[in-house]
């Protein structure tokens, strides 16, 4: 795929890669949860693509629900405010769940969803990350599943965006913006 104006795009993790990664995070969590059901919450739009590749892996009786969070808007630096933007459908009390995240950065978003997610009494809370960019942390925070430990890049694709482009490209890729 063209890549906009004079950005350019270097693959990273090819699409196959994240597939068997992907289906070794599903088997992971059918053994972890093996009997029992699963509820995937999803943080909109960069887990999208991720949850729904990873929900059909899953080989337990599964529900999903979204959550939004404002995050970085056009830019790609962090504002360091994180402000919940679409809540749950539904309560999560006694439900085994799984908080499904694109890529897990400076820690304040999955931080303050975690504070929120806890409070409504789940039975079992835990986190799935595609991508950990542990360079730029600066809460810490403990994600029980991870696909890939990247260097600090922007990255884009599999769901990850920049401005709203690019979450279409089936690999991830280095983004560096050109000048137009
Ligand atoms: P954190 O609160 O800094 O951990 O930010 C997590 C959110 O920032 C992710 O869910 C993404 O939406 C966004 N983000 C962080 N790094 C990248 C990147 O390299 N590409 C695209 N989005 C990113």
């Amino acid at each position: 795929m063209p890549s906009q104006n004079h950005d350019r795009l270097k693959i990273l993790i090819r699409h196959g890669a994240i597939e068997r990664r992907v289906s070794a995070i599903a088997a992971q969590i059918s053994r972890d949860f093996r009997g029992e059901q699963v509820h995937l919450i999803g943080v909109l739009k960069g887990a999208v693509i991720f949850l729904s590749d990873l929900v059909r892996l899953i080989r337990l009786q599964s529900s999903m629900d979204f959550i939004a969070v404002s995050s970085y808007g056009k830019g790609t630096q962090t504002s360091g405010q994180v402000r919940l933007t679409k809540d749950l459908d539904r309560s999560i009390e006694g439900l085994n769940v799984i908080l499904v995240e694109d890529i897990l950065d400076t820690g304040l978003t999955l931080n303050y969803l975690l504070r929120i997610l806890q409070q409504r009494r789940p039975k079992t809370l835990r986190i799935a990350a595609l991508l950990d960019k542990p360079e730029r942390r600066i809460q810490s925070v403990h994600a029980d599943y991870v696909g890939f430990t990247i260097p600090n890049e922007f990255v884009v694709g599999y769901g990850l965006d920049y401005a709203e482009n690019y979450r279409n490209l089936k690999d991830i890729c280095v983004l560096s913006l050109g000048h137009k």
